[in-house]
């Protein structure tokens, strides 16, 4: 059995979700347990009636919506809102990502065949080259961009009208676009880390397609682990159907569900190991900080940009670190965390490093 979305795609349900599910196929399991609609959507209240709106908007005026720009940590929706924005607005989904978009002639190729009113999903946007960003501008203005042919003091620009088309992007890192292109956008909508009762209401949604029988208790336990995250939800979920099949009879219960999430160094805050390891480098190795983040992501074996985008965004959120100008920082409740008292001598945030390794001055105070 298979059922069918707006964007084009086909992802199985029922029998055929459990079975891909089984063979280990990630990215058909991610993609079955995607919500379609705006109703089915769970949580995001805010970007949700905020989208809701211009989509009704336009689709009452018979054209295509404004760019929108999704913006947030990874595993949130933004891949999921963007599909949910083509099938909302019954039109065709063209995919493609920053990364992919090396030089400005791949973007032409693709903004030229597009059908109008296409939906076109530019994931990972901050990460598209200058020259294409460049073309990206035009084309989001005035629906227009200039083909360069030839090179050199030969070469012309011949202008190319592409038909109306929606542009969403999606980002991680919304502070590393610049100004003008985000200012291209009409609407962008900012999605926040989950509450447990909304991932509570997502893991049972999942248990339910996946055919996995969980208990209130059961749900409540993954939820409240899951580090505000859909995609982490998920991943536990499973991981604690497996614990459920072959240590008991299949059913996650509580003590199922706690037993396998410690078993997978999940804590009960839902910290996984990255986050423990950095808050740990924080507080016993650099004294609390401030410390640079590139000697942070070093200190615990990590790329910058995965301390960056994954693991710092939650631990702010949770009130474990502080961004500051030299550096990350501690907070008290960082040390009672990793059960150390909080330095009493030095105020919070005013610990002297010398490790400030790109976050300004090394040394002295802050103001
Ligand atoms: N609001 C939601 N309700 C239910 N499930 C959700 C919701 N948001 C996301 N999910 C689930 O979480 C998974 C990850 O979501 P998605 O791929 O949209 O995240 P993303 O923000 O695009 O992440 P990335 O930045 O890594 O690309 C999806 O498979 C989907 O099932
Ligand atoms: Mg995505």
């Amino acid at each position: 059995m298979t059922s069918h979305d707006d964007s084009g795609g086909t992802y199985p349900a029922g029998r055929a979700l459990v079975a891909a599910e089984a063979a280990g196929d990630e990215m058909t399991v991610e993609g079955a347990l995607r919500p379609r609609t705006l109703d089915e959507l769970i949580g995001q209240s805010r970007v949700r009636d905020q989208l809701g709106l211009v989509l009704e908007a336009a689709r009452s005026r018979g054209r295509p919506p404004d760019h929108v720009l999704l913006a947030g940590p990874p595993g949130l929706g933004k891949t999921t809102l963007a599909m949910i924005i083509a099938a909302e607005l019954s039109a065709p989904l063209r995919v493609t990502s920053g990364p992919a978009i090396q030089h400005a002639g791949d973007l032409a190729a693709i903004l030229s065949s597009l059908a109008e009113g296409e939906v076109l999903f530019l994931d990972e946007i901050h990460r598209m080259s200058r020259p294409a960003e460049e073309m990206l501008y035009m084309a989001m203005e005035d629906f227009r961009v200039d083909v360069v042919v030839g090179k050199g003091p030969g070469a012309t620009a011949i202008p190319l009208e592409i038909p109306p088309f929606t542009l969403v992007g999606a980002t991680t890192r919304s502070g590393l676009l610049p100004g003008p292109l985000r200012d291209r956008f009409g609407f962008t909508g900012h999605l926040e880390y989950y509450e447990v009762d909304e991932l509570d209401e997502i893991v049972r949604r999942s248990a339910r397609l996946l055919e996995v029988q969980i208990t209130d208790t059961g749900a409540r336990e993954v939820a409240s682990r899951s580090r505000g995250t859909p995609r982490i939800a998920n991943r536990l979920l499973r991981r604690v159907r497996d614990y459920a099949q072959v240590r008991a009879d299949g059913v996650v219960r509580q003590d199922i569900a706690q037993a396998a999430l410690n078993l997978y160094e999940v804590d009960e805050e839902g910290l996984d190991r990255l986050d423990r390891a950095v808050l740990d480098a924080l507080c016993r190795r650099f004294g609390g900080g401030p410390v640079g983040v590139s000697t942070l992501a070093v200190a615990v074996g990590e790329e910058r940009e995965t301390v960056e985008e994954v693991a710092e965004p939650f631990l702010v959120r949770r009130g474990y670190l502080a961004r500051t100008p030299r550096g990350r920082v501690a907070t008290p409740a960082a040390w009672r965390q990793l059960g150390l008292a909080p330095p009493t001598d030095v105020a919070f945030g005013q610990a002297p490093s010398l490790f400030d390794d790109d976050c300004g001055a090394g040394e002295g105070n802050a103001g």
